[in-house]
């Protein structure tokens, strides 16, 4: 850490803080539409519903520019599910201030809510109808959990953590790595909480994570790291942060290999050389995106396969987990034809859906498969016969088969024609070429992938 020393990292904290901690106005303005919301909806909702403020803007752990408010509504547990959501969404729906410029859209995660968007201050809130629960034993969803999150955190972070809450969701949100969602596949705000309060500060977080090797397991109610094989086994994941209000949730079950591999990479890099930049995002510009993907794949050596699509203004996970799910075969496809994509890429937004694929230029026209040893008795009679040709190498047989495909561009077709995940619509594939809209998807994800 040469030239920064510990002063140098401190004087950078204090800088991104000073840039990230909400301003005062920014507070009072989130406050003021919170409060004057709470009370609108105390006023529609019996005495036995519970309004509370959740989410980072309740806990002090939100940056600046983000103080999209969570507002829980919550029912007693008696009621039916059906009930309590129908109910909870009708009287969100009935505090819609129009005349105020305030308007709503419906949004699902594991149930639905309603967003409310205030134009002026310029504020989103998250109206969420939940289950009040005082232990995670009332088996209540993800979001009935919520509430008790909020009390965790509360009561465990001191005015100091929660900046340095700030300051992980800073260095990851522009190292991409920040957000649970099926886009991201990154660290959830919660998780960063536990986090600091596992390892008791920011700089703690990012040597531990500059060392990490997997598997990591944290008990983060009792600060323990634990190592049981068995643990690992039964999340699915090596990466195992425990919920402090419910021992049988892993918090960072959504963080994906790559996102851990990227923060990993991103904690060592900044301790081994401190410097402000790592907390701001590279500036680039997505003009011209169409020619600056040729330019990239002519670099390459490749050509680059758009396959777009249409899709459904829904939920923007359930897109996300259908592009993956297709770029995934496609890619394992065009291996198996000798296509191997060199580097894949997918974006949505709005209605626009696209994937590239940057694949080797030039085309194959046989294919070789390792027959069986000629030992055998049987085998190596029917291999012969169901192939062209056939060779002997060392004591296999191997065969040379015309290609199925000589260009991905058939295969592309062929898999576009036998089904596609179900909201991928109007397919269309395009090579070298692709409108500027599409382009643009694609070039900003080549921008997050490529920034190491
Ligand atoms: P948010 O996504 O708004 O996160 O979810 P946040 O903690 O407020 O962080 P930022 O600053 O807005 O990004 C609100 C609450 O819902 C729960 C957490 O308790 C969170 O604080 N939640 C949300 C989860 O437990 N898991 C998730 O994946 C998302
Ligand atoms: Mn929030």
């Amino acid at each position: 850490m040469a030239a920064e020393g510990k002063d140098g990292i401190a004087r950078i904290f204090e800088r991104v803080l000073r840039d990230f901690r909400p301003t005062y106005n920014e507070v009072k303005a989130a406050e003021s539409v919170s409060n004057d919301l709470m009370l609108r909806l105390k006023k529609a909702l019996p005495r036995n519903v519970e309004i509370i403020l959740a989410g980072s803007v309740a806990r002090g752990t939100q940056i600046s520019g983000n103080s999209d408010i969570d507002i829980f509504l919550l029912f007693p547990r008696e009621m039916k599910k059906e009930e309590m959501e129908k109910e909870g969404m009708k009287v969100a729906r009935g505090v819609i201030d129009r005349k105020r410029g305030e308007s709503a859209v419906i949004k699902y995660a594991e149930h639905p809510y309603l967003q409310l968007i205030s134009k002026k201050p310029p504020i989103k809130a998250d109206i969420v109808p939940a289950f009040k629960i005082r232990d995670s034993f009332e088996r209540g969803s993800s979001v009935d959990r919520t509430q008790l999150h909020n009390d965790f955190v509360l009561k465990h972070l001191s005015t100091r953590q929660k900046d340095d809450v700030r300051l992980l969701k800073v260095l990851m949100k522009f190292h991409n790595v920040y957000g649970a969602e099926a886009e991201r596949g990154g660290f959830s705000g919660y998780l960063c909480e536990l986090l600091v309060h596992h390892y008791g500060s920011f700089s703690a977080v990012l040597e531990a994570f500059a060392r990490l090797r997997p598997p990591l397991c944290i008990n983060a109610k009792e600060r323990k790291t634990i190592s049981d094989a068995l643990l690992f086994r039964r999340f699915c994941s090596d990466f195992v942060v425990i919920d402090p209000t419910d021992k049988d949730r892993n918090v960072a079950a959504a963080v994906s290999k790559s996102a851990l591999a990227r923060f990993v990479l991103v904690s060592r890099m900044f301790l081994q050389n401190p410097t402000i930049k790592f907390f701001y995002g590279v500036e680039y510009s997505d003009e011209r995106s169409t020619a600056k993907l040729k330019k990239i794949a002519a670099g390459m050596g490749t050509d680059a396969y758009f396959a777009t699509f249409k899709v459904p203004d829904i939920a923007r996970d359930i897109i996300f987990q259908q592009l993956a799910k297709f770029t995934t075969r496609l890619g394992e496809r065009l291996a198996k034809s000798h296509f191997e994509p060199v580097l894949s890429l997918y974006n949505a937004e709005g209605t626009a859906a696209v994937a590239a694929f940057f694949i080797n230029k030039g085309s194959a026209a046989s294919v070789v498969k390792a027959g069986p040893e000629v030992f055998l008795k049987d085998a190596p009679n029917a291999f012969i016969k169901a192939h062209r040709l056939t060779f002997i190498r060392d004591y296999r047989l191997v065969s040379v088969d015309k290609a199925a495909y000589r260009t991905p561009m058939g295969l592309f077709r062929d898999e576009l024609r036998a089904g596609l995940p179900s909201y991928l619509r109007g397919a269309a594939i395009r090579v070298n070429m692709v409108p500027e809209k599409h382009a643009k998807l694609i070039y900003r994800k080549y921008m997050e992938a490529t920034n190491i």
